[in-house]
């Protein structure tokens, strides 16, 4: 298998956009701590469908053409802070050169499914 260069823009929280450049295979939660992006509390659970504060907001197309979602994503996407249509967490899905230019946007906060229980018993 040939890892090839695929360039990916994330629209952050301040609506700043950012471009990286990373290697197919990689998943968009390897490409945020790699390129230490600074999303606050993203990825909390390492990829472990734990969390779901790796929630990222793509664009229909790009949502459409990466198919279908695990029941495990789709479950922890559930709780995750904003859903969307086009929702997806970025720890599942694995740059792929056809997804070269997509566009992703981080939610304004997340939801970490581990620690909410707790917090809201404590405010
Ligand atoms: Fe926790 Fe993706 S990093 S569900």
């Amino acid at each position: 298998r040939t890892e090839e260069k695929v360039t990916i823009n994330f629209v952050n929280r301040d609506g700043k956009k950012i471009s990286v450049t990373a290697l197919t295979g990689n998943s968009i939660l390897d490409v945020v701590v790699d390129q230490n992006l600074d999303f606050d509390g993203f990825g909390a659970c390492e990829g472990t469908l734990a969390c779901s504060t790796c929630h990222v907001i793509l664009e229909e197309d790009v949502y459409k053409k990466l198919g279908s979602i695990s029941d495990e994503e789709m479950d922890m996407l559930d709780l995750a802070y904003g859903l969307t249509d086009t929702s997806r967490l970025g720890c599942q899905v694995c740059l792929r050169k056809d997804l070269e230019g997509m566009l992703l946007r981080v939610p304004e906060t997340v939801a970490d499914a581990r620690v909410d229980s707790q917090q809201e018993s404590s405010t």
